[in-house]
Parts: C-alpha cells; sequence; structure tokens
C-alpha cells in the first residue's frame, strides 16, 4: 500500500453504507466488512467525494476540529479509511485492475465494447458531426474515452466541457493530446448535478442512453444540464427517444432464469428439504423486467408489429412519471408470454439509431429489454392485447397487462 503524505491525491470509493449508532460511533458496510471508524469518519468520506489531497482535506476540516488531538486523530482517521480501501489512491492515467462491475467505467472492457459496437459510435459520431458547428460551445456530458468530445473538437468547437466522474477521464485527456485538441477540451472529473461551467454551451452530447433508453436516467441528467449549463433552445445529441412494445413468445427455458415456477420449487424441496412457495406467490401476479443480449432475442416468435410504448423529447421538462398506454394486435395466433422493447433515437437531424433486435445487434453494446407477462395469453390474428406502462422518474419503470383482457 503506498504511503500517504500531505500531497497524496485521494478519492473515496463510489459506494458503501455508514450507519450512526446510538452512541455516535460510526459503522461503513463495504465490500461485505463492517468497519468501526473514528467519529470525523463521516466529515472525511464527505470532503473525499471529490479527488483531494491528505492536506487540503484536513485544512477543509480545520474549522470542525475541536480539541488539541483533533488533527492527529483525523489523519488516523484518513490512514484507517485508505487502509480500508474506502478512500483510494488516484488511477493514474491507466484502466481500472478490477473487473466490472467494481471497475466500473474504468474498466477496459466496457470502452472496447463500446468502441467495437459497429453501429452505435459511428451513428453517435456521424450526428456529432451534422451538429457541432465552427465556434460553438460543447458540453459532452460522460466522456467515457473522450470519443464525442474529441469528435466535436475536431467538427470545429471552439470549446468542449467534457465531464466525467471515472478515472478514466485522465486517459481521455491523454487521447485528446495525442490527437491535438487537447488545447480545446477541458477534462472535468465529476458527475454532471455538481457541475458548474464559466459559460453555457451551445450543443449536448451524451451516450447515457441505457439498454431501456431512460434506465441511466438521460431524462433527468439532460433535463438538469439544460436548465443550469446550456443557453436557450440548445441542439441536443440525442435530441429524442421512442421507445416501441412487440408481442413476443419467449422460450421457457429463458423465462425459467426469471421465473420462480413449480419446477423450481419441487427441485428446490427436493435438494434443500425447504418450501420456497412464497418467492413464487410474491411474484405471480407481476410482469418482471430483464435484459437479454440481441442476438438472443432475434430467435424469438414475433407475434405483433412494434407499437409505439413512448417518445420523450429531451428538450421538454419531464413532470411527474411518465404514464403510457399501449395496444398490440396480434398478427398470427400463438402463446405470447412476453414484450420486447426497442428503441430509436434521434440523434441528429439526419441520423437515427435503432436497437430493434431483428436488425441484427449482434455485436450491439446494448441489451434488449424485455418483460416476462405475469400469464401466457393464447392469441388469435388480429386480437388486440392492451399494456400499461410507467417509467418512474429514478431509472426503473413497470409494464403490466391492462386487467380484463
Ligand atoms: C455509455 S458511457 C459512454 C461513454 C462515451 N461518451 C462514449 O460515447 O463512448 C456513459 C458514460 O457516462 C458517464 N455518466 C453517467 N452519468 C453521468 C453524469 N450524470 N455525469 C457525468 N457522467 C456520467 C458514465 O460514467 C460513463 O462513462
Amino acid at each position: 500500500m503506498p504511503k500517504l503524505s500531505p500531497d497524496t491525491v485521494l478519492h473515496r470509493a463510489p459506494s458503501f453504507i455508514a450507519e450512526v449508532d446510538t452512541s455516535n460511533e460510526v459503522k461503513i458496510h463495504f465490500e461485505s466488512r463492517i468497519l468501526k471508524m473514528g467519529h470525523d469518519a463521516l466529515g472525511l468520506l464527505d470532503l473525499f467525494h471529490q479527488p483531494r489531497t491528505v492536506g487540503q482535506a484536513l485544512t477543509l476540516l480545520g474549522p470542525r476540529m475541536k480539541g488539541p488531538r483533533a488533527a492527529q486523530e483525523a489523519l488516523a482517521t484518513v490512514v484507517s479509511l485508505h487502509q480500508a480501501g474506502l478512500l483510494r489512491n488516484e488511477p493514474t492515467e491507466q484502466f481500472s485492475n478490477q473487473p466490472f462491475p467494481k471497475g466500473g467505467y474504468d474498466a477496459a472492457l466496457v470502452h472496447i465494447a463500446m468502441l467495437e459496437d459497429p453501429v452505435r459510435k459511428a451513428a453517435f459520431q456521424q450526428a456529432v458531426r451534422e451538429t457541432v458547428r465552427e465556434g460553438d460551445v460543447v458540453l459532452d456530458l460522460g466522456t467515457g474515452s473522450g470519443i464525442l468530445a474529441i469528435t466535436a473538437a475536431q467538427a470545429g468547437a471552439r470549446k468542449v466541457y467534457a465531464v466525467e466522474p471515472a478515472g478514466m477521464v485522465h486517459l481521455a485527456q491523454r487521447i485528446a493530446e495525442r490527437n491535438g485538441v487537447a488545447d480545446r477540451i477541458e477534462f472535468i472529473r465529476g458527475w454532471s448535478p455538481q457541475l458548474e461551467l464559466p459559460e453555457r454551451a451551445d450543443v449536448l452530447l451524451t451516450d447515457i442512453v441505457g439498454n431501456e433508453a431512460l434506465d441511466m436516467q438521460i431524462w433527468e441528467t439532460v433535463q438538469d444540464a439544460r436548465r443550469r449549463l446550456m443557453k436557450d433552445s440548445p441542439r441536443l445529441v440525442p435530441g429524442r427517444l421512442t421507445s416501441f412494445a412487440t408481442l413476443a413468445r419467449i422460450p421457457d427455458s429463458l423465462l425459467d432464469k426469471h421465473r420462480v415456477t413449480q419446477d423450481h420449487l419441487a427441485r428446490w424441496k427436493e435438494m434443500f428439504g425447504i418450501d420456497f412457495g412464497p418467492m413464487a406467490e410474491s411474484e405471480s401476479q407481476r410482469s418482471i423486467g430483464f435484459y437479454e443480449r440481441p442476438e438472443t432475442v432475434q430467435t424469438w416468435d414475433f407475434l405483433s408489429e412494434p407499437a409505439e410504448l413512448y417518445q420523450v423529447d429531451l428538450q421538454q421538462d419531464m413532470t411527474g412519471p411518465l404514464q403510457t398506454r399501449c395496444t398490440l394486435a396480434a398478427d398470427q395466433e400463438g402463446e405470447a408470454n412476453g414484450i420486447v422493447v426497442h428503441f430509436e433515437a434521434q440523434l441528429g437531424p439526419n441520423t437515427t439509431l435503432s436497437t430493434a433486435p431483428w436488425l441484427g445487434c449482434a455485436r450491439s453494446h446494448w441489451y434488449t429489454a424485455a418483460w416476462a407477462l405475469p400469464e401466457p395469453v393464447k392469441v388469435t390474428a388480429g386480437q388486440e392485447l392492451s399494456y400499461s406502462y410507467r417509467y418512474f422518474g429514478d431509472g426503473t419503470s413497470h409494464l403490466e397487462p391492462v386487467s380484463g383482457q
């Protein structure tokens, strides 16, 4: 473990649970351990939410320190937090050596998969070239490898602000240097809701588009950026997301991975001598959402044409949960037990991207969203089935059959 000095830059681990008990003792639940820490641990973890040197953190903590031994105790807490892995040395311009998801967006595998996607990155890059004009100020929200920021600079942007919470931002800076555009890109480590800029931007670029278009909270995030960081009527990439539902027959072997069936219960009873019945009862009336690789989804039977589930114009504010209803007309006889959801992203004036699995997306970085319905339904050609969809405004959503059909 590297030694700490006042100049050592530390950054806190992205997630842990802190608990303060009645005697004011701090317990931190982290990576399957419970660590008891000094009462100053919470203040220090708060200060290191962004990378800082040990010296800076102790100076900032100064006014809150009481008594002659307080500074020494705070330093001891920093050492304990560092030894426990809760405070980490800043990665120096390299990929994480931790696998995903621990390595998060610092893992090479994530960027390899995105850059190898034959459609997604090329479409985004084309949209950036269609959208960015000479002299523009651009915000690249979630810059990752820096690909969109660098493309914007190459397209003539006067200034690009590229924000990214992962340490990957340091590598992106070097990539920009290697490509001769670093003088026009300012890389900022952090999350967009905490970002402040010296000027408002003309163009917002972001690929925080989830498998289910809204599940990385693009709508909420873009809304915040539009209000605080962008000029009026900014150009947005993407500007619009339209989601579609299609009636499907999901193979039983695959559904069994997501639904607790009577077969599971009988087998587990036999194997463990325990009746796990409540697991099946608790979810028997609900649709279950999951993601599957598009090349697998492509092989399922589709029993309807796609119908629009929702459309989100990212220029518009979200004014509460999004609630829609969608009617699907079966185009053949069969047994429907699932709904497949894909989306179209309007990236630039002339560039649209679809994640429809039947278009052949074997190397797509995106997974396809699917819902396993509570009950299979036998359908005949022309029969209509209605579904209600709700997006809760926090990355989560739900889809249910409308009752009584
Ligand atoms: C799917 S990756 C795309 C990376 C890169 N823009 C590209 O096109 O390859 C999304 C990135 O957005 C970052 N991100 C997500 N939410 C963010 C937010 N609110 N502020 C800043 N970055 C964010 C993630 O850390 C991740 O690196």
